[in-house]
């Protein structure tokens, strides 16, 4: 197969592209490097810099594709606090471009990286699909309306496109070098750095962390699976949740506690009922042991 991957050189990107590789398929990956690495890149995969909001120049790429996905994004939501503007201009307008072109070119299906990020704060957990989403900041939106394009274009133009709601996803390669970086690439860096861990509120806040190889997994199965029409919103997390004082726990060091941050979700955990059900998947690692590898993994990195 043919397959497009838009933000290929991203954490969750490029571990994807390197799973397609391995199933022996031709991949093309779109990213403008922003927040991807070059690097990342698997050397067999054919790389193009280019904005995904640039649609001429994106266009071409998509003949003759019989796959895509679409991970390309600014994923920051203190970005997304700070520039709504610039981060809609990527995260909607560089969405239904993708969209655009892969209708137009009559693709098989496309696979979109949405974010649990949309649920916001519910009163029940775990968080199931069909509850009303809760966007509190910019980037829980802009995916939202992502989700609503998937759902109308689906239905429009009869191209099936599916939405999968990533919790927070962690493994190897995660960013590591900014304050935007996520809270288990912050903590391994400030750890390394002989620096407190920076815990935002009383540290009771949870989060529903999933392992790079099973979200990889689910994403590679929306492709393949037979059940799936488009339009379909679809939690892909590990169903278990833990709070940011516990991950403190298992790094290890001194804390310090900060103020709550802004736009921040008190608790995330995934029912994920629905992608068992129309995939059989499963997640297979648990947090201790992801924990262990990205500890390994960055061990490597700053010896390097
Ligand atoms: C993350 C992703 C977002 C994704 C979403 C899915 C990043 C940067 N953001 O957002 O793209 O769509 O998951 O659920 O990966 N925290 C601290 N101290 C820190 C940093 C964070 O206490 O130094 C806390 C935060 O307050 C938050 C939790 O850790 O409660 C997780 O934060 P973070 O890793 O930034 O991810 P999300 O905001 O959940």
């Amino acid at each position: 197969m043919r397959i497009l991957v838009t933000g290929g050189a991203g954490f969750i990107g490029s571990h994807l592209v390197d799973r397609l590789i391995k199933e022996n398929h031709k991949v093309i990956v779109i990213d403008n490097l922003t927040t991807g690495k070059e690097e990342n890149i698997n050397p067999q995969a054919e790389f193009h810099n280019l904005d995904i909001y640039d649609f001429e120049k994106i266009k071409p790429l998509f003949e003759k594709i019989d796959f895509v996905f679409h991970l390309a994004a600014i994923s920051q939501i203190l970005i997304s606090i700070k520039d709504p503007v610039e981060t809609s201009k990527v995260n909607i307008l560089g969405t239904i471009n993708v969209f655009k072109a892969a209708i137009e070119a009559k693709v098989k299906r496309v696979i979109f990286a949405s974010s649990s990020s949309v649920y916001g704060n519910q009163e029940k957990l775990p968080l199931k699909e069909n509850m009303r989403p809760n966007p509190v900041n910019p980037y829980a939106l802009q995916k939202l309306v992502g989700e609503q394009f998937a759902k109308l274009f689906t239905k429009l133009y009869g191209i099936p496109i599916i939405s999968l709601r990533y919790f927070n996803v962690y493994g190897p390669r995660i960013n590591i070098n900014s304050d935007y970086s996520s809270v288990i690439g912050k903590f391994l860096k400030q750890k390394a750095e002989g620096k407190p861990l920076t815990i935002f509120g009383n540290g009771e806040q949870t989060r529903d962390f999933c392992y790079i190889d099973d979200v990889v997994d689910a994403t590679i199965k929306a492709m393949k699976s037979k059940k799936l029409k488009g339009g379909e919103v679809i939690n892909i997390g590990s169903g278990k949740s833990y709070s940011i004082n516990y991950l403190a726990d298992l790094i290890g060091g001194k804390r310090k506690y900060l103020a709550p941050r802004e736009g921040d979700v008190k608790h995330t955990q995934a029912d994920i009922t629905l992608a068992k059900k129309l995939f059989t998947w499963q997640p297979k690692v648990s947090f201790e042991e992801g924990l262990r590898r990205v500890k390994e993994w960055f061990k490597k990195k700053i010896q390097n």
